[in-house]
């Protein structure tokens, strides 16, 4: 069984033949209408969503499969109390694959590690989105016909933006590719993704998005997350620190390519929708070919074991992220792992006790 839980869970050449699958699909997709007939997905969202949730629906369906799952944490059981394991015990019963976001990082390696079925992350708090990656690459191969050789510049919250993460640890493999990183001081990628990930690689931080824009080819925008900031007020003086307009592009390149993952608040004027370097409504498109391909993927591959459920469990160590499932007493029974003075759900450094 194979489980999708971190973008590097995938090789560079199974990447490769995903984006291949996808691309047949949007030639052809009536060679797929019944590949996953009889099949079932599970979507269970803890969190909002638009484009995961209902690009993975409609992806199951455009495979001839069905579809089962709760949009809202307050409409299923766990508004009683129940844990994600007993969650995802009881759907992997009902279903043949699962796809769930959840607002507590590394959720989805609890629900892997007792799921009968492939588990399939899409969003886990501010750690990683590996199926928004794939949306991202795909977006870039058919924008940009390569990852090679690319100034990619990622813009605004590099803290809590999930989908950033994924993609510097996906794009940080492909030869000759550098980062501008642009973010206020309070929202820079945090360590644990720079000790990772760009060891080695070469990037710049800065503040100003003007400054970096002219020698970008990928400008990746994201949102400021409301929803993971302790303090209102530091959302609210944040909130605004990006805003790209037509006039700011200017000075980009004339084929920059312009994504976002979405939902955008008001890091993208409208102004901006009708340049045809815009791409990030193509990008949540492709969002739903991509997650047909990755579908037939994991219900075609048996026999992988996860790595990532490794670990070992030492009473000398203690997670301190209050954002991740193995901090405080609501995943009743989880068991504490560390690999490597890690904390294996949220991939920060614990802390001795
Ligand atoms: N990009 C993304 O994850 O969008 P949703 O939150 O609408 O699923």
């Amino acid at each position: 069984m194979r489980n999708l839980i971190n973008i590097l869970d995938l090789t560079t050449k199974e990447i490769d033949e995903l984006i291949n699958t996808a691309s047949d699909i949007i030639d052809s997709p009536e060679l797929y209408a019944n590949s996953c007939r009889s099949k079932i997905l599970g979507t269970l969202f803890f969190e909002p969503s638009t484009r995961t949730r209902l690009s993975f629906a409609s992806a199951m369906m455009g495979l001839g499969g069905g579809v089962l799952g709760f949009s809202q944490a307050a409409s299923s059981s766990v508004a009683k109390g129940e844990t994600v394991a007993d969650t995802i015990r009881m759907v992997s019963s009902y279903s043949d694959i699962i796809v769930m976001r959840h607002p507590k990082e590394g959720a989805p390696i609890v629900a892997s590690n007792v799921s009968s079925v492939p588990v399939i992350n899409a969003g886990d708090g501010g750690h990683f989105h590996p199926t928004q990656t794939l949306t991202d690459l795909l977006t870039i191969k058919k924008k940009k016909g390569r990852f090679e050789n690319l100034t990619v510049g990622v813009c605004g919250d590099l803290k809590y933006g999930r989908t950033v993460h994924s993609l510097i640890s996906a794009m940080a493999r492909y030869k000759g590719v550098k980062f501008v990183l642009i973010a206020p001081d309070e929202l820079k990628l945090p360590d644990y993704v720079k000790t990772e990930f760009l060891c080695g690689i070469d990037y710049i931080e800065t503040a100003s998005l003007e400054e970096a824009i002219p020698s970008l080819d990928i400008l990746y925008m994201t949102r400021i997350q409301a929803e993971r900031f302790d303090s209102p007020e530091e959302y609210e003086r944040l909130k605004d620190t990006y805003i790209l307009n037509a006039e700011k592009l200017k000075s980009a390149k004339s084929d920059l390519s312009i994504l976002h993952p979405l939902p955008r608040v008001n890091e993208i004027d409208t102004d901006v929708d009708d340049d045809p370097r815009a791409h990030y409504f193509d990008q949540a498109t492709y969002g739903r070919y991509i997650r047909m391909a990755l579908i037939l993927m994991l219900l075609k591959t048996k026999g992988v074991v996860d790595r990532r459920t490794h670990g070992t469990e030492d009473e000398h160590l203690s997670c301190q992220n209050p954002h991740c499932i193995s901090f405080g007493d609501s995943e009743r029974g989880i068991k504490r792992l560390f690999d490597d003075g890690k904390c294996i759900y949220c991939d920060q450094m614990a802390k001795k006790v």
